[in-house]
């Protein structure tokens, strides 16, 4: 049997990793500033993770949502805690399309609606509702059109105003990125994230907050949308939160009441999933991972700036956009096989992304900056 060939790839097999380094099979080592697309967010292989993740598959892996799972509170407890949202509700699943799906799905179970506003260049998953908010035809396939989604231009206060004013009764849920992954690092404004809270507020409609890429830590808070000052009423979050295993959630303000069965899965929240991302979530709490996200992220950013060769950097904490002024895939190749350092792509062609574990060093990111100094020079 073949593979579905679906996904570009580099002919290089990753064989093992350490932090933020990986190996491949023939022993190379390369610097991994991509964490395999915003994933690895306490670095490869970490002894905490490895111990807590086999014991739990030493005692159990898996049991269905139909028994007590006292790890799934512990985890509740824990992500209130770290994320600072302790009044929230915590429903789990498997990624980040799944994720939203359950968002814009329980967003319209609470007020009765159908209209969803989305924003042009956003990126919210592959599944039906998630995909159809997504904007990018090219993945849209003819079953998931819809006319539920509207597409408004990212930041623009007086295009929303507009639409809310003029169709404000029947928007169900407004879903945006905090900062745009995919879409190539596109920071969603205070006064942005401000105005979608009121107009919500207003219209009694779900402001939902997709952490899938930019929360757990990456941005230097805990959600890149709490740098606005507001509260969305569902964030919705993924890779971080399993550092690779696969582990989603969406957490929910009070005033949106559980049902049963409105919301359900067979794997979500299952003993090794929760395992893993309490894991996860101690090491960021006892490391301070999001203070040095936001550290080294400033340091890199701040010692990129100067570079003429660069049209702009975005960006905040350990979740960094590169545009250049031409197309970037030379300059991640080079990158790749001249300095053995693994970046990340995005849909806009000339900006690449940095999304490494939160524990890079300095030192790790000066090997960058050397490399990239040397390319640019
Ligand atoms: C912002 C955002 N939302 C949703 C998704 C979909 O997540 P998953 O691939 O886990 O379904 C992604 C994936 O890149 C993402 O970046």
């Amino acid at each position: 049997m073949n593979l579905f060939d679906v996904y570009p790839i580099y002919p290089i097999e990753i064989a093992k990793g350490l932090g933020s380094y990986v190996w491949d099979n023939n022993g190379t080592k390369y610097l991994d500033l991509y964490g395999g697309h915003a994933v690895i967010s306490i670095g490869h292989t970490h002894p905490h993770y490895v111990e807590r993740l086999t014991s739990q598959l030493n005692r159990l892996g898996f049991y269905s949502n139909s028994i007590k799972i006292p790890i799934q509170e512990e985890l509740a407890e824990k992500l209130g805690k770290v994320s600072k949202f302790e009044d929230y509700q915590l429903f789990l699943c498997n990624s980040g399309a799944e994720a939203n799906e359950n968002a814009l799905k329980l967003a319209s179970f609470y007020n009765g609606r159908k209209k969803i506003i989305a924003f042009s260049h956003s990126f919210h998953g592959r599944t039906s509702l998630a995909v159809a908010a997504t904007d990018n035809p090219s993945i849209v396939a003819p079953v998931n059109e819809t006319d539920n989604v509207v597409f408004l231009p990212l930041n623009n206060e007086s295009a929303l105003e507009a639409y809310f004013t003029a169709h404000g009764n029947d928007v169900s849920s407004v879903i945006i990125e905090g900062i745009q992954g995919v879409g190539g690092i596109n920071i969603a404004s205070d006064a942005f994230l401000q105005k979608i809270r009121s107009l919500c507020t207003n219209y009694n409609a779900v402001f939902i907050a997709d952490s899938v890429q930019c929360g757990y830590g990456r941005s230097g808070k805990f959600y890149a949308h709490d740098f606005s000052g507001v509260k969305a009423d569902i964030y919705s979050m993924a890779k971080g939160m399993g550092n690779g295993f696969p582990v989603a959630g969406i957490s929910i303000a009070p005033h949106l009441k559980p049902k049963y069965s409105m919301l359900g899965t067979t794997f979500g929240g299952n003993h090794l999933a929760c395992a893993a991302a309490l894991a996860v979530l101690e090491v960021i709490e006892n490391d301070n991972l999001i203070l040095n996200a936001q550290v080294i992220g400033d340091y890199i950013t701040g010692a990129l700036k100067g570079n003429p060769k660069l049209k702009e950097i975005r960006g905040k904490g350990l979740m960094i956009g590169i545009e250049l002024f031409e197309p970037c895939e030379e300059t991640r190749k080079k990158l790749i096989y001249d300095y053995q350092i693994f970046t990340g792509s995005s849909s806009n062609k000339n900006t690449f992304r940095l999304l490494p574990a939160l524990n890079l060093t300095k030192a790790d990111a000066d090997i960058f900056l050397e490399a990239f100094d040397k390319m640019t020079k």
